[in-house]
């Protein structure tokens, strides 16, 4: 039997809707909202207003592309959290609307959970492989940094996460510091290519078992390129792609590090990368390198899920569906992580 989600994602700056049949796409349409580069990051209220803008044609897009008609649609699962709060009301109130309007089940979907299951997307015309429980997943975006002992889809230990900036941050403010546009994670990306990472290096955390820290990362990177400019105040244009390189190299070391650790410590055969970072190149390359090694399956999302999508939303809420586990109209939205250790 054919289950049809519409999944709405709208937790911080990119506004997005997919329809999925089972757990193959139909639609993944994303808005990303250009109003914050020029501020170097998300501006919340900016964000919201935007997703105000952008919700009901998103929606519209995603329903005609899948040629899917709303009457269709067997439930709407939307993110509640974490996220920014003034863009998590907009596309919860949307679905919440949407739901009780179709008379269909409304399922409540948490990010992070929904980054790891993106690894259970299917393309249309396309069989992918899976991950077997349990699996290793290196969950990494833009304001979270996690090491996860998936156990089953609903059960997530958390092994390792960072102490205080996450790793798409590390990316963000060094491209900051160089001047470079918001996102910067996928700009250093570009530019690393052309560098040598070795050319300058940067002393990583040390940061007892699995747990992860970038601050002192990103403070030293901050004077390094201070200190240069004094006596060079060409220093960045005439090093641009080995900063970018270099300073990539150190926070990939630093994920990949950790990894190896969690994998000498669990029993996983499978490992997982999720999140906005994992679009990174360098770091898809170090954890195929590490999957070799230590001869583990890796799983990666491709690029266009990596990054927030409705998609992931849709299918963490089909695997819900399939247990009835819905949700009510007075759930609210959350903005931080509600359980440290396990999801
Ligand atoms: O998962 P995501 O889209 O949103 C959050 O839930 O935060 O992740 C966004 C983060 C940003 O910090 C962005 O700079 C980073 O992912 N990112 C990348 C790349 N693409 C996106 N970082 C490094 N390399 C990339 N290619
Ligand atoms: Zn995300």
């Amino acid at each position: 039997m054919s289950v049809f989600i519409l999944g709405v994602e709208s937790s911080c700056d990119d506004t997005s809707a997919s329809v999925i049949e089972n757990t193959t796409i139909l639609s993944n349409v994303i808005a990303s909202q250009k109003v914050h580069a020029e501020f170097g990051g998300v501006v919340p209220e900016l964000a919201s207003r935007a997703h105000q803008q952008n919700i009901i044609p998103v929606i519209d897009t995603a329903l005609k592309r899948a040629k899917i008609h709303k009457n269709q649609l067997s439930a709407i699962a939307y993110t509640n959290g974490p996220g920014l709060l003034g863009s998590l009301l907009v596309g919860s109130s949307f679905a919440k609307a949407m739901a009780y309007s179709l008379n269909v089940p409304l399922i409540e979907v948490d990010h992070l959970q929904a980054h790891v299951l993106a690894n259970f997307l299917q393309k249309k015309d396309e069989k992918k492989e899976i991950p077997s429980f349990p699996f290793l997943c290196l969950t990494v975006s833009g304001g979270h940094t996690l090491i996860l002992k998936v156990n089953d889809y609903f059960d997530m230990e958390v092994l390792g996460r960072t102490i205080d900036d996450a790793g798409g941050e590390a990316f963000d403010k060094a491209a900051k510091i160089l001047g470079l546009p918001y996102p910067g994670g996928p700009v250093i990306d570009k530019l690393a290519k052309d560098g040598d990472p070795k050319k300058f290096s940067f002393a990583i955390a040390h940061i007892p078992g699995l747990d992860y820290s970038f601050s002192g990362l990103k403070t030293s990177f901050l004077y390094f390129v201070r200190d240069n400019l004094k006596t060079n105040p060409n220093f960045i244009a005439d090093n641009l792609p080995d900063l970018a390189a270099s300073i990539q190299y150190a926070i990939i070391r630093s994920l990949t590090n950790k990894v190896v650790k969690a994998i000498e410590l669990t029993d996983c055969h499978d490992i997982v990368i999720a999140g906005g970072v994992s679009a990174n190149s360098g770091l898809r390359s170090a954890m195929h390198q590490i999957a070799d090694q230590y001869h583990r399956k890796l799983f990666v999302p491709t690029i266009d899920l990596t990054t927030d999508n409705a998609a992931m939303i849709a299918v963490y809420g089909y695997f819900k569906y399939l247990k009835n586990e819905f949700s009510t109209n007075d759930s609210t939205p959350y903005s931080t992580v509600r359980n440290k250790t396990s999801f």
